[in-house]
């Protein structure tokens, strides 16, 4: 069977990137839904669409930026996703995913992870910020469906600690010292574009899950492979379906994103600057 796309694809995407915007980033960060504004507040910013970059995915999301922007947050300097892709935008998994594998060719290690989510856990309300400390996955695909590409990982890797503890200790540290609450949580992922149904929310409760996204969990898996430590912090955007019986719509996530920004921007910075 021929690979999803090679090695060097990922290379030549890499290449673009240095070239364009430089090297030796301290973290990446992947920007969710209403979340894109931290971008905007980096300092030295420097900005590459996707659409300039060879063989990477463009967003079709219609208020995500699709663009990679490098800049200074707090001394350290920070490549971050302004836009991401979903596998219900019709990519495959392992295109959501693509990124990652580029970001570790780029020499990332530490890349923070963001996204809106449902809340599910009666802990929860609107607004809210959630250190996501594991997830469930209800899907048989995968990103890393397919022949292996060695130089990224193993065929089979160990999922146990990619939700990394000290990275997730530095958050709390810093909600702490901001003075607002940070809870954590296990991340259930759904493919959407369809918000859940409540039996299906129900069904999610049931197994052990605190918020729920259509994003995030492929970029985690392909973080897990080739060794990148991930934090990862969802905004409860809106109580998930069947909870408080209102209807969920897209205007509420991304207005829930922007009335969170000042508080999920200092978490975020915070954790850079402790980096
Ligand atoms: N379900 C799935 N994805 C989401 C939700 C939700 O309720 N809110 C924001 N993203």
């Amino acid at each position: 069977m021929k690979h999803k796309c090679s090695f060097e694809d990922y290379q030549k995407s890499a290449d673009a990137i240095r070239e364009e915007l430089g090297a030796e980033f301290d973290a990446a960060v992947i920007l969710g839904s209403g979340l894109g504004d931290f971008a905007d507040g980096l300092e030295k910013m420097k900005i590459l669409k996707y659409a300039d970059i060879p063989n990477f995915p463009v967003s079709t999301v219609s208020y995500q930026k699709g663009e990679l922007v490098s800049g200074v947050c707090r001394g350290k300097k920070i490549l971050a996703m302004n836009g991401r892709f979903h596998y219900y935008e019709g990519w495959e998994m392992w295109q959501t995913a693509y990124p990652v594998f580029v970001m570790k060719l780029l020499g990332i290690k530490k890349l923070i992870i963001t996204n809106a989510a449902g809340g599910i856990s009666d802990r929860l309300t609107p607004g809210d910020l959630v250190c996501v400390r594991d997830h469930i996955k209800l899907t048989a695909d995968s990103p890393l469906r397919g022949p292996n590409l060695s130089q990224f990982g193993v065929r089979f890797f160990d999922m146990q600690s990619v939700y990394d503890s000290s990275l997730a200790a530095l958050a709390h540290k810093t909600a702490k010292e901001g003075g607002f609450s940070l809870y954590d949580g296990v991340y259930a992922y759904m493919g959407g574009p369809q918000y859940e149904t409540p039996a299906e929310i129900k069904m999610l409760k049931l197994l052990g899950a605190d918020v729920v996204g259509m994003s995030t969990v492929p970029e985690v898996i392909a973080a897990a492979q080739c060794g990148i430590r991930v934090l990862c912090i969802s905004c409860v955007s809106n109580m998930a379906a069947g909870i408080t019986g209102a209807a969920i719509t897209e205007q509420e996530v991304l207005e829930t994103g922007r009335l969170i920004g000042t508080r999920f921007r200092s978490l975020i910075s915070g954790v850079i600057e402790g980096l």
